[in-house]
């Protein structure tokens, strides 16, 4: 497949926390008064689910079963508990079930992000949950997965990342069932899959910068591509599709690193990296910007679109001793704690636009109607640096552009765990539509 020869980088065992043994009622008692008073400290951390949280706690204050199972605990945790708990925060923690899937299972493993084919010797990378500081976040159960999107649709829009969510999901969720390929078109940029017995389909639309974009010139300043962004108009190829989908799932981030020259009303307004005469250098930040303000626009404007949408936030990339083109490469095989290292630099400034933007869209959304989530994998991923292919995505002697992959995740991998986080937010809004 063609998309990565052309992508560059720039580029179980539930435990109680402490918590659990305080007696439920002043627990809860406490909880409301911490939430009220440092709700507005977690933003922009934890407040995707605030809206609900005051209205949630009267309602379930009767609810709260006595039990002390662990394992009944993990499953019916949706109760106040998830409701305070950020599920973002936390650490990876062993898990020797894991995986459940492999190479040879699942053939909707990417051929550049199947680690175990292409021999990569550790497997320990494989062996990981997350575990967030203040509760479980269950394993994904594909039963219930399928039972909640009944019916539905969910659409990835965005870039290769974006895909390789797709792809492990469906290879997590083929112990219950293969989809059927329903794809428009033969573009592998744009594939749909069906799920017969629940009538779900799933859809990935090719949009690494969001907006229009045409390639200026395949070599440009660095041989990674020019590109033009048209950072005021939409990339119909996505925009005059997915008002039908129930989920809209966006991401982007990599491709913002290559040399971009912006344009604004049809006129060039600056670019990045571009070493044109007479172009300001904006940075890749102004149109990072930019580009999720119109992606989010375009969805906001879209007449019959019911659904939900979630923002996939950027999920850092791991080249240590050089970047992507000059022999960076990513050799770890543990994952870091979270006092071992910090969001900061460039990674940090892109999750930052990307909140920013979310919250502005998120307040024009919510006047339709419209629900907006984050899916806020950036603090789990960053303390993955062992769960990319490296050189373990293609074979030794194959040319490919993307070298030492530091970029996507290997599949099974710690990309697994996105459906873990999105299982756990649909169970989520389905006890507050329940009880509301
Ligand atoms: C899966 O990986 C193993 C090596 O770990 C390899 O021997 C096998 O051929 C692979 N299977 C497929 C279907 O690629
Ligand atoms: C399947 O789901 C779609 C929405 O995604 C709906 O329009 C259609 O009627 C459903 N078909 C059946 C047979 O339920
Ligand atoms: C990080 O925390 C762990 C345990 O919480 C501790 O053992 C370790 O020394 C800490 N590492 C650093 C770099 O602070
Ligand atoms: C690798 O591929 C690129 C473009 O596809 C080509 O320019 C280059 O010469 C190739 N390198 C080798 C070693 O084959």
């Amino acid at each position: 497949m063609k998309f990565h020869d052309t992508e560059h980088h720039p580029f179980g065992n539930t435990t109680m926390t402490p918590k659990h043994m305080i007696p439920k009622l002043t627990f809860l008692a406490i909880m409301v008064i911490l939430t009220l008073a440092i709700t507005p400290l977690w933003y922009p951390f934890c407040s995707y689910h605030s809206s609900s949280l005051l209205k949630m706690k009267h309602k379930y204050k009767n609810h709260i079963h006595d039990d002390d199972d662990n394992d009944a605990l993990a499953q019916n945790l949706p109760s106040t508990y998830v409701e305070k708990c950020d599920i973002f925060t936390g650490e990876w923690v062993p898990n020797p079930k894991a995986p459940y899937y492999t190479n040879n299972t699942c053939w909707a493993i990417h051929e550049h992000q199947n680690c175990m084919k292409y021999g990569r010797p550790d497997s320990e990378f494989i062996k990981w949950r997350w575990k967030p500081s203040d509760c479980e976040l269950p394993i994904f159960n594909p039963f219930q997965f399928l039972e909640i999107v009944k019916g539905k649709s969910m659409a990835f829009v965005g870039d290769s990342v974006g895909r390789n969510q797709m792809q492990s999901m469906i290879c997590l969720l083929s112990r219950v069932e293969w989809p059927i390929d329903v794809s428009y078109t033969s573009d592998e940029y744009f594939k749909r899959w069906k799920y017969p017995s629940y009538n779900f389909t799933m859809a990935t639309f090719w949009t690494p910068h969001l907006v229009r974009t045409k390639e200026a010139d395949p070599n440009g300043p660095s041989n990674t591509g020019l590109f033009n962004l048209y950072l005021d108009e939409y990339d119909e190829k996505w925009t005059t599709q997915v008002q039908e989908f129930d989920y809209i799932i966006l991401d982007g981030g990599h491709w913002f690193y290559r040399p971009m020259v912006f344009y604004e009303r049809k006129k060039v307004v600056g670019c990045h990296f571009c070493l044109l005469e007479n172009v300001p250098d904006l940075t890749m930040f102004y149109g990072y910007r930019r580009a999720f303000r119109t992606a989010f626009k375009a969805i906001n404007s879209l007449e019959d679109f019911k659904g939900t949408v979630f923002l996939r936030t950027f999920a850092p990339s791991h080249f240590e001793n050089g970047i992507w083109n000059q022999g960076g490469n990513c050799l770890r095989t543990k994952p870091f704690r979270s006092n071992e290292t910090r969001l900061d630099g460039t990674n940090l400034e892109l999750y930052m636009i990307q909140l920013e933007e979310f919250r502005k869209a998120e307040t024009e959304g919510r006047k339709k109607g419209l629900k907006f989530k984050l899916i806020d994998t950036t603090q789990a991923m960053l303390l993955r640096p062992d769960g990319h292919p490296s050189r373990y995505g293609h074979w030794p002697n194959e040319n490919v552009t993307l070298y030492n992959d530091c970029v996507h995740w290997c599949l099974p991998g710690p990309i697994d765990t996105w459906s873990d986080f999105l299982l756990q937010m649909l169970k989520m809004e389905g006890m507050r539509s329940a009880i509301s």
